[in-house]
């Protein structure tokens, strides 16, 4: 299988992520839960990796990252524990469903919802964030980069603009944790939530958020945290505060491993590789008649493209693709209703090819050649 769906998961992995697993399922307590050597051992795994990934979000408080078990949970943990009935929040029309079903919810509660909405390239209009952005907005939430174009936005514009107006800023980096350099600290970024199994090449089941030091989240989930037992409320030390129950000791072995390779391949090398897979892409695909794509190509972006070839539904397209090349790309909504109307794609979806740093050249050339073929089908 070619594996072009890195944008859903990431396939080909370092493969000290899953010898790292594999040592954790083998040797492994629980972490915080006891102070055998076994339980020592998870315990350092866990705290090395909130390290690491602080590390590597430009983050100077590796306490304040939370573990949770994807981003979907991470940004329903700070959406609800951020807003309250009455106060006002901007999204954008490139947010993913992870972040517009809490919001649906949170509107029903008494949150006051506006839409920063793209044009019909997939661009964001961004007067429309001067306009909606303003005193008495208590939340701007943005995708730092559409699932569905791998448009990139400009982190520190959007915090900016919302700290101007006293607003707190909520990244989803869901698409760019780990093949886009993201520094919170320069970006001034108050939430960054992410999750492990995409950009960060770590297992499912991993997934968290930067919380930082002038933000305050109610919890999500309460439980047992293994200190402060006699409480009865969730305690508010962090991590602690936002983390109840065992955690997923393994799979954070896992990412953590899968950042240290990161860190030493060095996130501007992998964002390198990455487009240079897309730009090739592009280039080989260019002259194929009836073929289009989506969103904007000019300047730096995620490593994905969207498209549609003529008429042809997107899933038919992605099933003769997997099909007859075995090529695995995602069709159809991809969790983006907004932006899929945006675009005039809500009827057709599109087929997404998304790359990661261990796809090849040889890859595209299939790739090219496949679409090359569906075009000829569907023009005879
Ligand atoms: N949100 C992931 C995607 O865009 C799963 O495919």
């Amino acid at each position: 299988m070619i594996y072009f769906n890195c944008a859903a998961t990431s396939f080909q992995r370092p493969p000290c992520v899953a010898d790292a697993v594999l040592r954790a399922m083998n040797g492994f307590g629980n972490a915080s839960r006891g102070t055998a050597d076994a339980e020592l051992d998870a315990a350092r795994s866990v705290f090395r990796t909130r390290k690491e990934l602080a590390e590597l979000f430009g983050f100077d408080a590796p306490e304040r990252v939370v573990f949770t078990a994807n981003v979907t949970e991470a940004l329903n943990m700070a959406l609800f524990g951020l807003l309250n009935p009455g106060d006002r929040v901007v999204a954008t029309d490139w947010d993913h469903n992870s972040v517009l079903r809490p919001l649906y919810q949170l509107e029903l509660k008494g949150v006051q919802l506006d839409f920063i909405h793209a044009d019909r390239s997939g661009n964001l209009i961004l007067e429309e964030a001067q306009e909606k952005i303003t005193d008495g907005t208590k939340l701007v939430v943005c995708t730092h980069a559409s699932n569905l174009t791998g448009n990139l936005l400009h982190l520190k514009k959007m915090a900016e603009l919302a700290h101007r107006h006293g607003a707190l800023l909520l990244a989803d980096a869901a698409q760019t944790a780990g093949t886009i350099p993201i520094s919170m600290r320069d970006a001034e970024v108050d939430v960054l939530c992410f999750t492990g199994h995409k950009g960060l090449m770590g297992p499912q089941g991993t997934g968290g958020l930067c919380v930082g030091r002038n933000v305050e989240i109610r919890p999500l989930v309460m439980g047992g945290t293994g200190i402060q037992s006699y409480l009865e409320r969730q305690p508010d030390e962090y991590p602690t505060h936002l983390e109840a129950g065992t955690l997923n000791g393994h799979g954070i072995a896992g990412l953590g491993a899968a950042v240290r390779f990161i860190l030493d391949t060095g996130v501007e090398t992998i964002h390198r590789r990455e487009m240079e897979l897309t730009r090739g892409f592009l280039d080989r695909i260019r002259n194929i008649p009836g073929l289009r794509t989506y969103g904007n190509f000019r300047g730096d972006r995620a490593a994905i493209v969207a498209l549609n070839v003529g008429d042809i539904p997107s899933s038919d397209a992605a099933d003769f693709l997997l099909e007859e090349y075995g090529i695995a790309t995602r069709a159809g909504a991809h969790c983006a209703p907004r932006m899929h109307r945006a675009l005039g794609t809500d009827k057709t979806g599109a087929v997404r090819f998304s790359f990661g740093y261990f796809n090849t050249e040889e890859e595209l050339d299939i790739a090219a050649e496949a679409l090359g073929k569906l075009a000829e089908k569907w023009s005879s």
